[in-house]
């Protein structure tokens, strides 16, 4: 297979001296894959690799950018599909070729999600592997995480998804799985920073190790999703001309206006806001854009609805709503709080992110989804 530039997805995202070793063998041996050895700067590096026959999916290590990964955008999908076809023949397989309206935006795309074995996470991978992609789990509950992945891969179908355990609160972890996912997937088109903590309670209440812990997560943490796939982006932008990174915080309605007695989550989900603007500024010229997306309250979900600790009980119990006798009493009071109703649903999400994905036009946007509970000025 000769790459063409259109064919080559690569992905700078092990620094040499993060790997501890710099010898290729030691490298293929850690990997547990073959990989070429080139030498020389990257604009040379390439031109040999183009001169090269690799094969798709061959690892090659370039000494100084580090270490890239190949596929064609034809689909490696595809290629995995035809092997799985003569392994099982007769079996009732998909097409490889997916139909017309799954060819945008998220066919075959690679899109890694953060928190995304439970709640907004886990129905934004749902939908989003329902639709093409090839999804990316990354998330600290390993069990949920592993189980997710494994389910969706049962469907057979071509694209694939991965689980990786990863604390969005460490950039070590988070480098150590976009890592993983470049080593599966070549390639990582779209990050969903979706991993997100809540600890509420007044300014005489909130300890200071809860702020941290909010702050560590839902701040650092999106910083550090950004600091570990931008120079894959980066890199996989410079050779396709027509390329697009995507980067989409789920921010909340609470980084739109303030929360009362919740002022570390608000707080977090501001500033949330705040980088995405300035990455955006930063960004564009690299063809990677940067949005956050709003939801309203998720009423559905386990954070509202969990039968033992959700927000509903809780709520409850204290009596935070006067009058209050049931859980649907609590929750009937929160959805009249909202003009459309009702809570904020994973697919009302969903379509905030495709539509963000689709729109080569925009970037730096913080994009409501709360039924009109908050609008913009
Ligand atoms: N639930 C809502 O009503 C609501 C509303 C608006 C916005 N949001 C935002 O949506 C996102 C998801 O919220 P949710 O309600 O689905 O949460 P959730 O608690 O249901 O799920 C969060 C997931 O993130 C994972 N996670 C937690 N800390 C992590 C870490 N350090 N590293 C990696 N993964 C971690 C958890 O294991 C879990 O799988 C959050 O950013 C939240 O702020 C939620």
């Amino acid at each position: 297979m000769i790459m063409s530039e259109h064919s080559l997805k690569s992905g700078s995202f092990v620094r040499l001296d993060q790997l501890h070793e710099s010898d290729p063998e030691k490298i293929t041996i850690r990997l547990g894959r073959t990989i070429s050895v080139f030498r020389g700067e990257a604009e040379k590096v390439l031109q040999q690799i183009k001169s090269s026959k690799a094969d798709i999916g061959e690892y090659i290590f370039i000494e100084d950018i580090g270490l890239l990964g190949l596929s064609s955008n034809k689909s490696k999908v595809e290629q995995k599909l035809a092997t799985v076809r003569q392994e099982s023949r007769g079996a009732d397989l998909p097409e490889p070729v997916a139909s017309p309206q799954f060819k945008k935006p998220l066919y075959n795309r690679v899109v890694a999600i953060t928190g995304g074995a439970m709640g907004f996470g886990e129905g934004i991978a749902r939908q989003l592997f329902r639709e093409g992609a090839n999804v990316v789990i990354m998330d600290i509950n390993e069990k949920e995480g592993a189980r997710l992945a494994g389910e969706l891969n049962e469907h057979r179908s071509p694209n694939r998804a991965m689980f990786v355990k990863a604390d969005v609160s460490s950039l070590e972890s988070m480098q150590n799985a976009v890592f993983e996912c470049i080593l599966e997937f070549s390639g990582l088109d779209v990050l969903i920073s979706n991993a997100g903590v809540l600890k509420a309670g007044s300014i005489e209440e909130l300890e200071e190790k809860d702020f941290d812990f909010v702050t560590q997560v839902n701040y650092k943490g999106y910083y550090n999703c950004v600091k570990a796939v931008v120079p894959v982006m980066k890199l996989q932008n410079r050779y396709s001309a027509s390329n697009f990174g995507d980067i989409i915080q789920i921010n909340s309605k609470s980084g739109l206006v303030g929360s009362k007695k919740n002022f570390a989550y608000a707080g977090s989900k501001f500033a949330g806001i705040g980088l995405s603007q300035s990455f955006a500024l930063e960004l564009i010229e690299d063809r990677i854009k940067v949005n956050a997306i709003c939801p309203g309250n998720f009423f559905e979900g386990p954070l509202w609805s969990d039968p033992e600790n959700g927000l509903f009980v809780q709520y409850l119990k204290a009596g935070k709503v006067p009058g209050a006798k049931t859980i649907k009493d609590v929750k009937r009071h929160y959805e009249s709080m909202v003009p459309a109703g009702r809570g904020c649903r994973v697919e009302d999400v969903v379509k905030a992110i495709k539509y963000v994905i689709d729109q080569e036009y925009e970037t730096g946007q913080a994009i409501p989804v709360t039924g009109g509970q908050v609008m913009l000025s």
